[in-house]
């Protein structure tokens, strides 16, 4: 491995502001951001002119599946992906097979990415079965544990083990990580529809509207206020005005998604099962919403939700069949930069949003910002 690299005549993005210089890393760390001058010698030298760097982003919600579910993506091509499309740093989410739920399966699942990652991964989980694995999770590096409200029927919210996940989380200031659609709701509608033999897509969309989003997040916020008191709640794939709306009321962390800000329903009808993810594409008015918020700073985050599949999973004729999820680790720094080309949002917003706050959520040490003593993810 090369010791020391400096890149130089670059435009880097510091907290303060774009500055033109140059960056020395030595054994992967940067030690001196300055002009060409001021840098010590080094092995390697880039010649950065005419390009601007960027903290290295982190993408903080990722399906990199691997496991059972590598016929879809497995940690190398995974990582390959977050790579081309600017992101040194990703978060995986814990509903593989099997999935991320024990002390053991996370150990199991370190070991398995540790020869295949080329960026570096950290891991969501899901609450464990016994809540004393907790801490021992959480040693083990974990970032969140999420919270599927999409799956708890109403009598699950009174559980024992998930009131101990949110006590706990709290104590170490874990997030949570929450999928906020109404699975009680969801269940009901699905049940009858089914009973009439219904498997159109307008029938899925039923079960899965902007009112089941915001009642699940309703619940979900209900439950964190009265179970504790001073703990972080990330609201992953916020879809809805409304949803953002009551979350940022509570004072909790909102995501959005790229494809929730830039494609809409008629793309859905158009592609079918190739556009349907969880929670779906809504209209360009609650899009257009989403992305004004997300220009004003009333969102936290903007995380890919990068969830492939394949084909023949995403093109059944039965929609409660068809595998959600639309994968994104390549586009989402293109849409937004274009979005930064066409004077929209700043470069500086951009970095805020996927770099300097995923970092600060998440507690990711030295990284998300280009500055000495952080990590060399450029
Ligand atoms: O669209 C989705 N896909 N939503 C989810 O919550 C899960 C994800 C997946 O794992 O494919
Ligand atoms: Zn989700
Ligand atoms: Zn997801």
């Amino acid at each position: 491995m090369t010791e020391t690299i400096n890149i130089l005549n670059a435009k880097i993005l510091l907290k303060e502001g774009l500055f033109e210089g140059g960056i020395h890393i030595c054994l992967g760390k940067i030690k001196k951001i300055g002009r060409k001058t001021n840098l010590p010698k080094a092995e390697k030298n880039i010649n950065a002119k005419g390009l601007i760097a960027l903290p290295g982003l982190i993408d903080s919600h990722v399906h990199l599946r691997d496991l059972n579910f590598s016929y879809k993506e497995d940690f190398y091509t995974g990582t390959c992906a977050a790579s081309a499309g600017g992101f040194t740093t990703v978060l995986d989410m814990p509903n593989t097979s099997p999935p991320t739920d024990s002390v053991e399966k996370l150990k199991e699942k370190i070991e398995l990415a540790k020869g295949k990652i080329i960026v570096n991964v950290g891991f969501h989980a899901l609450p464990p079965k016994n809540p004393e694995e907790i801490d021992e999770m959480v040693k083990l590096g974990v970032k969140s544990f999420k919270l599927y409200f999409n799956l708890f029927k109403d009598e699950d919210l009174k559980s024992s083990m998930l009131k101990e996940t949110l006590r706990r989380s709290a104590l170490l200031n874990i997030p949570l990580t929450i999928h906020g659609e109404d699975g009680e709701k969801i269940n009901k509608i699905k049940t009858l529809l089914l009973k009439k033999g219904k498997t159109d897509l307008f029938s899925f969309l039923k079960a899965h509207s902007k009112e089941i989003e915001v009642s699940g997040i309703k619940k979900a916020l209900n439950l964190i206020k009265k179970e504790i008191n001073n703990g972080k709640a990330y609201f992953c794939h916020v879809s809805t005005l409304k949803s953002l709306n009551e979350i940022k009321k509570n004072g909790f962390l909102v995501e959005v998604t790229p494809h929730h800000l830039f494609l809409t329903k008629e793309k859905l009808l158009k592609l079918r099962g190739l556009a349907l993810t969880l929670p779906p594409l809504r209209s360009r008015v609650e899009a257009e919403a989403l992305w004004r918020k997300t220009v004003k700073s009333f969102v936290d985050v903007i995380a890919s939700d990068h969830a492939p599949h394949k084909i023949e999973e995403k093109l059944r004729e039965n929609y409660w069949e068809v595998s959600p999820g639309i994968p994104g680790l390549e586009t989402t720094l293109p849409l937004l930069l274009t979005k930064v080309n066409q004077g929209e949002i700043s470069l500086q917003k951009l970095v805020e949003l996927l770099a300097y706050n995923p970092s600060r959520i998440f507690n990711l040490k030295f990284k998300g910002e280009l500055r000495e003593g952080f990590d060399g993810d450029i």
